[in-house]
C-alpha cells in the first residue's frame, strides 16, 4: 500500500517519439462499483478487466470484511458472490481504505444503513481528506459518524436501523458524495433523492439499473434530479470493466509533448461525464484523432491515434468542465507548459482535497521546473513555454498522490533537463503497469536509489 512502504524515487528524461500501444487498464471508479454492486446483489457477478490497482483491493478486502466472497479467478477476472441489499455482516476488525477517497466514502455509503458498525481507517494522505461531505448526508438516514477533528478518519460509522429515503442536494459537484447517498438509500424504505447541480460521473446510475434497481433521472433547470427506490433484490451481472480514461491521459499527454510521438491509445472512454480532458486538448490543437467509436462495457469508446502536437496554445478551460475531467488537471497543466500562451484552469479548489492539494503539488512542481504560475483558491493558470520549452532539472514531490507522480514524470520525458519524483510508488493505487507502459512505448525512465519513508 503506498504510504506505507519505502518512497521510490524515479527520474524521466528526454525521451525519443513515442510509438506503440498504450493499453491502460481498467477503469478505477466502474472497477470500485462492480465490487460493491456485486457485493449488494443475489448470485455471482463475474467481472472482467477489473483494475488490480490497490485502490481496488483495498475495496475488494472491505467487501469481504462486509461478508461478501470475493475471488480472483485469473488477471482482471474476478468473482464476487453477494451478500444481496441489507445482508452486510459487521466486520471483526478496521477496513484500511489504503489511499482511497472513493473507497472509503463508497463504502461508508454502502453500510450506513445497515444495523451495524464499523471503524476506518487509510493512509497518512486518506487520513487528511474530509469525510464530513458524506457523513453529513449519511446522517441524514440516522447514520451516526465519530471522527477526528475536522471530519477525519480514522472513523467509526453506526449504521442506521430501518432507515428511510432522504432527499439531498449536493452541495459539492463530487461523484463520491452522490453515489455514497444512493447507496445508502439502497436500504432505506421509499426513496431516496439526489440533486445535482453539475452533472458528474455517472458510472453508480447506470450500475444501478444494470443490477435490477429502479433508478430514474430527471434533467431540470436545477441541474438534474436522480430518484432510487429503496430495498430492491439487485442481481448479479458480468461486468466488463472498459479501459480508464484517466489513466489513458497520460500516454495520451505524453505523445502529445514528446516530438516525434505517434501512439495508439484504444479504447477511451467518450462518456460525457469522462471525456472533459479530451475535449480540452482538442481545442487546443491537440492531434488526436477518434477512429472506431462503439460501444464497450456500457460505456461509448473510442481507439486513439495522437501524434506529438508542437503547435498547441493555452485556452481558458470552461469551469463547469471541471466535474468531467476533475483527475485530470495534474496532466493538463503539464500539457499547458508545452503549449503556448496562458491555459486558465477556473472553478478547480475540489482538487484541493484529492489525494494531495493538487494546485499546490503542480504549482510548486512546475514552478521548480521553471514554469510560471499563478494560483488561487479556486484556479490554476499556467504560462505555456512551447514545445520542448520547460527547463526542468527538479525533483516534485508528488506527496502520496499517484496523479501528480506520473504527471511529473510525463514532463520529464519532454523537458530540456529530467525530472525525478521523490516517491512513484502511489502509482500502483491506479495504474500499476505505468512503467511498463510507458518504456514499452520509448518512454526514458529510471528508478532511483530508494529511501525509507518519511
Ligand atoms: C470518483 C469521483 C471523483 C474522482 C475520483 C473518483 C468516483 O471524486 O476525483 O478519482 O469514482 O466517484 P469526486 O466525486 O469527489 O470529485
Amino acid at each position: 500500500m503506498s504510504g506505507e512502504g519505502p518512497a521510490q524515487p524515479m527520474t524521466a528524461s528526454k525521451s525519443p517519439g513515442l510509438t506503440g500501444i498504450a493499453a491502460v487498464p481498467g477503469d478505477k471508479s466502474i472497477s470500485h462499483r462492480a465490487l460493491i454492486f456485486g457485493a449488494m446483489s443475489l448470485g455471482v457477478t463475474q467481472i472482467t478487466g477489473l483494475l488490480e490497482g490497490q485502490d481496488v483491493l483495498d475495496t475488494a478486502k472491505a467487501m469481504r470484511a462486509f461478508g461478501a466472497g470475493v475471488t480472483q479467478a485469473g488477471q482482471g477476472a474476478w468473482t464476487v458472490q453477494g451478500v444481496g441489499v441489507g445482508g452486510f455482516t459487521e466486520p471483526a476488525d478496521v477496513i484500511d481504505c489504503g489511499n482511497s477517497g472513493t473507497g472509503v466514502r463508497l463504502v461508508m455509503g454502502t453500510m450506513a444503513t445497515s444495523a451495524l458498525t464499523a471503524t476506518f481507517t487509510g493512509d497518512a494522505s486518506l487520513r487528511k481528506r474530509p469525510m464530513g461531505r458524506v457523513t453529513d448526508p449519511l446522517s441524514l438516514f440516522g447514520t451516526r459518524a465519530y471522527g477526528r477533528q475536522g471530519g477525519r478518519l480514522p472513523m467509526t460509522v453506526v449504521g442506521a436501523k430501518d432507515a428511510k429515503g432522504i432527499r439531498y442536494a449536493l452541495p459539492v459537484a463530487s461523484a463520491q458524495v452522490k453515489s455514497a447517498i444512493l447507496l445508502a438509500g439502497l436500504n432505506a424504505e421509499g426513496e431516496t433523492v439526489v440533486v445535482e447541480k453539475e452533472a458528474t460521473r455517472d458510472h453508480s446510475e447506470r450500475m444501478l439499473v444494470g443490477f435490477g434497481a429502479a433508478l430514474h433521472v430527471e434533467k431540470s433547470g436545477m441541474g438534474q434530479i436522480i430518484t432510487l427506490q429503496g430495498r430492491p433484490t439487485l442481481r448479479a451481472q458480468s461486468v466488463a470493466v472498459p479501459r480508464d480514461p484517466s489513466s489513458a491521459a497520460f500516454p495520451t499527454c505524453a505523445a502529445l509533448i514528446v516530438e516525434g510521438s505517434d501512439i495508439m491509445v484504444p479504447g477511451v472512454s467518450q462518456n460525457l461525464t469522462r471525456n472533459g480532458l479530451y475535449v480540452t486538448l482538442s481545442e487546443m490543437g491537440a492531434l488526436i484523432d477518434f477512429l472506431n467509436p462503439r460501444e464497450e462495457g456500457g460505456e461509448p469508446v473510442a481507439d486513439l491515434r495522437v501524434r506529438f502536437s508542437g503547435n498547441m496554445t493555452g485556452i481558458e478551460v470552461p469551469p463547469e468542465r471541471a466535474p468531467s475531467m476533475i483527475d485530470e488537471y495534474p496532466i493538463l497543466s503539464v500539457v499547458a507548459s508545452f503549449s503556448s500562451g496562458k491555459t486558465v484552469m477556473r472553478g478547480v479548489k475540489e482538487l484541493r482535497v484529492k489525494e494531495s492539494d493538487r494546485i499546490d503539488a503542480m504549482a510548486r512542481g512546475l514552478e521548480a521546473c521553471g514554469v510560471t504560475v499563478e494560483e488561487d483558491e479556486d484556479t490554476l493558470i499556467v504560462h505555456g513555454m512551447g514545445a520542448g520549452g520547460m527547463p526542468g532539472g527538479a525533483v516534485a514531490k508528488t506527496h502520496l498522490d499517484h496523479r501528480i507522480a506520473m504527471s511529473f514524470l510525463i514532463a520529464g520525458m519532454a523537458s530540456k533537463k529530467p525530472i525525478s519524483v521523490d516517491d512513484a510508488s502511489p502509482i500502483v493505487t491506479s495504474f500499476p503497469i505505468f512503467e511498463g507502459l510507458m518504456t514499452g512505448l520509448g518512454a526514458v525512465l529510471r528508478r532511483d536509489a530508494g529511501q525509507a519513508a518519511t
